[in-house]
Order: structure tokens, then sequence, then C-alpha cells
């Protein structure tokens, strides 16, 4: 897919606010600092269309953006409290609970997940999450140039072999990127073309 134009549409604090369009959207989900934003830029090819930082908790609100005119790319902030108490089971924040069960726009979502990290709790809980609640998905591993080669690939079967050991019959979808050196757009782009052009026909 080629990036004929990018544009920021609006920030929400609530998914009831979002924009009320029948545009098909793919969220981009992940712990604080995983690299969501930075990883919009490089699938819209625009340096800084979405806020990064250093330091985690950047993203705050629910930010669209159009791209090509005809498809919504989400922008979320990190889920998870910092703190969560085993008997207080309140893993995410309810606005990003209510945007994955009341937005019926979403077409999938993308979770990312650090290539350099063994599964943590936090994440697989959302992965679960999505999959009770019917919600598709993707995995993205980010910051594969944090890596070499041959510790990205042992990373990744490792995660693999966790999960199906765990709780996950087939291992989801999965991509690989980098926001620092594109690793990874042509692949989720053409994926999300490849779904566009299946709900246009
Ligand atoms: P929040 O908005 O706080 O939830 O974070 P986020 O997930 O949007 O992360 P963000 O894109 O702001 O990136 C966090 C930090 O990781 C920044 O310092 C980025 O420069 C860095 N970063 C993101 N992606 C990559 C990558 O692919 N490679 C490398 N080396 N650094 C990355
Ligand atoms: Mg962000």
């Amino acid at each position: 897919m080629k990036i004929k134009s990018a544009e920021f549409v609006v920030s929400n604090s609530e998914v009831a606010k979002c924009p009320n369009t029948l545009i098909p959207e793919y969220a981009f989900i992940g712990r604080s600092n995983v690299g969501k934003s930075s990883l919009i830029n490089m699938l819209a090819d625009r340096k800084s269309l979405a806020k990064t930082s250093g330091r985690p908790g950047k993203t705050q609100l629910i930010n669209h953006f159009l791209i090509n005119k005809n498809w919504h790319l989400v922008d979320l902030p990190g889920y998870g409290y910092a703190r969560v108490s085993k008997k207080d089971k309140k893993y995410f924040q309810k606005f990003i609970t209510d945007y994955f069960e009341r937005r019926s726009q979403l077409i999938s979502a993308f979770v990312l997940i650090d290539s350099r990290h063994e599964p943590q709790p936090i994440d697989t809980a959302f992965m679960e999450y999505l999959g009770k609640r019917q919600i598709p998905f993707s995995i993205i591993f980010t910051k594969a140039d944090k890596l070499k080669p041959q510790a990205l690939e042992r990373n990744i079967e490792t995660y693999k072999s966790i999960l199906l050991a765990t709780t996950w019959e087939e291992f989801p979808n999965y991509f690989i990127s980098s926001s620092t050196n594109g690793i990874g757009q042509e692949e989720i782009l053409g994926y999300i073309q490849k779904i566009n052009d299946n709900l246009s026909v």
C-alpha cells in the first residue's frame, strides 16, 4: 500500500465521542513505551504524526488518523495500571475496554509486544480479553532493531511456545517491526490493504 495521505483527525477521552463515520479502523494497543506511536509514524511515513516519547505514558487519548482518505489508524494509550492488586482485577482502564467493546468501526487490533521480553501477564491477559470477546487481533513484535537476528528469532519462538503451552491453541497472526529501520511496514500495510479490499467488494 502506498501512503498518499495521512492526517490527524481528532483526539478523544471517550469512545462515544470518536468519529461517527463508517470508515474502517485499525487500533494499536500495548504497554506504555512499547512503540505504538512510533510504529504509526513509521507505517504512515510521517515523522511526527503521532506524538512519541522516551517516557512512558505519552499518549493519553484515543487518537484517530485518516490514511489515504479511506481508513483510520488509531493510536491508544498504554494499557494497565502501574500497580495491580490481585483482588481488584481492574487490569485495564475503562475507556480502553469501552473502546474495544463499543467501537463497531474497529476491524482489527494490533497488540504490540516488545520483542526483547518474555510474555508479561498484562499482555497475555489483554490478548485473552480480546479472544474472549472475539475481537480480531494480530501481534506485532516491536523494536526488532534492538536484537541480533538470532536472538530475535529465539525470543519469538520462546514467546510462541509459552502462549501455546498456556492459553492459545493456535498462535495469533504476527508481524515483526522496527520503527527505526522500517521493518514490517510493507507486511503490516499489505495486511490492512487486503482486509480493506475485502470489505469493499
Ligand atoms: P505511550 O504513548 O507512552 O503508551 O508509548 P508508545 O507505545 O506510543 O511508545 P513510543 O512510540 O512513544 O516510543 C517509546 C520509546 O521507544 C521512544 O523513545 C521511541 O523512540 C522508542 N522506540 C519506539 N519504537 C522503536 C523501535 O522500533 N526501535 C527503537 N530502537 N526504539 C523505538
Ligand atoms: Mg504513544
